[in-house]
């Protein structure tokens, strides 16, 4: 093997005549009769390496062979191009290496598919085929992004005194909402280890421990649904600092982006991001993580229609319910059918049926215009801002939640049928004041929005006894373009308190004592008033690298059923390997 001078993406027209030796991947070769063309591939790029058979007929002859993937060593003097065969895309592209040796490294057999950008193949064999995929230029630059992104946010937060401590993954279970993975216990039979669905516990422990300022990049395990943006096993930029409010927060994680968006991606982002409480945030667009880049925002429409005598409406206004609507700007023209299947769509999110109106040549245009005078339907115009061509549509509801969330869906379907045009770039906004608990219909019982160790606000600790659903928390969510890509809050750091929320969300003290008893324990040891917050990295690079999905940032990552392709993970073990655990499986 020829020791490599230069990489294949460096050489330009300042270093022809230099002899160089490049390795790397047959990308593409091309037999031109005469002369032999072949792309060589490296992580950074591919340069152009020629056999000329009127130079050298044997090494030409030796050339001929070579097939894609075939890795090999050449020697050579670097050439200009001649001028119509300039590719001016590639930084290589003026020039070629005109080759005098080569040495083949290794063969390889037939890829499966070609490694290139544009490459349609499914998920399961792209990620069979890992080794081959990250091969493609697209997967290395994310790569290259990736690796980028953490080493700007450990240079800043060391910058700022924070201090990168590991976590256990063999603990116990921490609530975030998911299913835990367990591990058994050779050691201690009968008992399981639970993988953690973050380092939460830990990084409140190390504020206790007096370490002030903690980040980690850590791995989290949720044994859930899976979707387009979760795997069940991802990595959090995970931070905690003692003796700060909400304010100081923002103010770190703001000065984080803006260093990691400047240093990854050479952007300067506006700081401080928009605030919205989550009250607004629900009414105007139906969701915690609202898409700002446009608008064809949520109003509340139910004075209009009151009194109308349309059944349907003053039912639910009756009982406490509402109405919403949006405008679907220029949509009037849509067939009947396009309408059923949108009703059909948001009866899917939950709506109990959509109501819609043209606004046409001939005024408003629905069957149930007929309930309504002119005076209500100009008034509805008004509101939602409608003119001639639009379509309005509304959603009335007795839990006005459900009727949020479905119009918030709906939002974004109709923002695509409309082909919408949304601001460039990314839209930061902090989601504060979410309430401290929700409601579980189907347990009859309170659990929390967040998770149980969040901080209540002051003025509220008098709702915990009697009315939890009043309380708010002291916890915010980062949303960029309608993607959540962190979540904190301040903590509950008084023990008497930690204890009032374990008993509103159900968790009686033998339970608490039970699973979190270590906290407890070390709350009533100093704790100082601390906070913190994480972000989902795979989700953040998924939008610094405008991927598709959350798998094409993550070298390894799951199936949509939590498998590994590539080394067929979940896999069974032997019986001796049950034996010890003490595990035995139902049949
Ligand atoms: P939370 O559960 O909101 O908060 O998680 C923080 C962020 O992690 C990302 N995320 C995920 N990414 C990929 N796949 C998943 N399955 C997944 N689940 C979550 C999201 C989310 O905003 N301990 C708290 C943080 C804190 O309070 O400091 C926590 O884990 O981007
Ligand atoms: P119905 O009274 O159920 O026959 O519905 C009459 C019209 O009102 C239809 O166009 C329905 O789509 C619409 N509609 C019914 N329920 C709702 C609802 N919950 N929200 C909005 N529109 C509705």
């Amino acid at each position: 093997m020829f020791k490599r001078t230069n990489g294949c993406a460096e050489l330009t027209d300042k270093d022809i005549g230099r002899e160089v030796s490049l390795s790397g991947w047959v990308d593409t070769w091309r037999d031109h009769g005469g002369v032999m063309f072949i792309d060589l591939r490296d992580r950074g790029g591919v340069t152009q390496i020629v056999f000329n058979p009127d130079r050298d007929k044997k090494l030409h002859a030796e050339s001929r062979k070579l097939r894609a993937e075939y890795v090999i060593s050449v020697k050579g003097v670097v050439e200009a191009r001649p001028k119509d065969t300039e590719n001016l895309k590639l930084k290589t592209g003026r020039i070629e290496v005109a080759a005098k040796e080569l040495e083949v490294l290794n063969t390889s057999i037939a890829s499966p598919f070609e490694i290139s950008d544009e490459v349609k193949i499914s998920e399961e064999v792209k990620l069979a085929y890992r080794f081959l995929d990250l091969r493609r230029p697209v997967m290395q630059r994310n790569m290259r992004i990736r690796h980028d992104t953490t080493k700007a946010a450990r240079n800043f937060l060391d910058q700022k005194g924070f201090l990168e401590v590991e976590t256990p993954i063999l603990t116990k279970s921490t609530p975030e909402g998911a299913r835990d993975y367990l591990v058994p216990s050779r050691l201690n039979p009968g008992k399981f280890y639970a993988l953690p669905q973050s380092p939460q516990l830990f990084k409140q422990i190390l504020m206790i421990s007096g370490c002030e300022k903690y980040f980690q990049i850590a791995k989290c395990f949720r044994d859930e649904d899976l979707r387009a943006d979760r795997q069940p096993e991802f990595t959090q930029l995970d931070m905690e600092m003692s003796f700060v409010d909400q304010d100081d927060i923002f103010a770190v994680t703001e000065e984080l982006m803006k260093y990691v968006f400047k240093k990854v991606k050479g952007l300067d982002i506006k700081t401080p991001f928009t605030r919205l409480s989550y009250k607004e945030a629900m009414s105007r667009f139906g969701t915690d993580k609202p898409d700002a880049r446009f608008g064809m925002e949520i109003s509340e429409v139910k004075d209009i229609f009151k009194g109308s005598g349309f059944k349907t409406f003053d039912t639910i206004v009756e009982k406490g319910g509402s109405i919403f609507g949006i405008n679907a700007k220029g949509l009037a023209k849509i067939s009947r059918k396009e309408i059923d299947d949108l009703t059909a769509f948001a009866v899917e999110c939950g709506a109990k049926g959509l109501a819609y109106f043209k606004f046409t040549e001939k005024g408003a245009e629905s069957p149930i215009t007929k309930f309504f005078d002119k005076a209500k339907l100009d008034l509805l115009a008004k509101t939602l801002n409608c003119r001639k061509g639009d379509l309005a549509l509304l959603i009335a509801d007795s839990d006005i939640k459900k009727a949020q969330e479905a119009m918030g869906i709906l939002r974004l379907r109709v923002a695509k049928i409309a082909n919408v045009k949304k601001e460039d770039g990314f839209k930061f906004l902090w989601i504060t004041n979410f309430p401290l608990f929700k409601y579980n219909d189907e347990e009859k019982r309170w659990e929390s929005e967040h998770h149980p160790f969040t901080a209540c606000r002051d003025e509220d600790i008098k709702y915990l006894d009697r009315e939890p659903g009043k309380a708010r928390a002291v916890a915010y969510d980062l949303v960029v373009n309608g993607i959540e890509i962190g979540s904190g809050s301040i903590r509950i750091h008084k023990k008497d308190i930690q204890e009032k929320v374990f008993k509103v969300i159900g968790i009686s003290k033998e339970e608490a004592d039970r699973r979190f008893a270590f906290l407890l324990k070390a709350l009533a040891y100093g704790a100082p008033p601390h906070g913190g917050v994480a972000f989902g990295l795979d989700r953040w690079l998924t939008l610094f690298t405008g991927s598709e999905s959350i798998r094409d940032v993550i070298a390894f990552p799951k199936t949509q059923k939590a498998l590994c392709p590539l080394t067929d993970a979940p896999s069974n073990v032997d019986e001796k390997q049950l034996k010890e655990l003490n595990l035995k499986l139902r049949k």
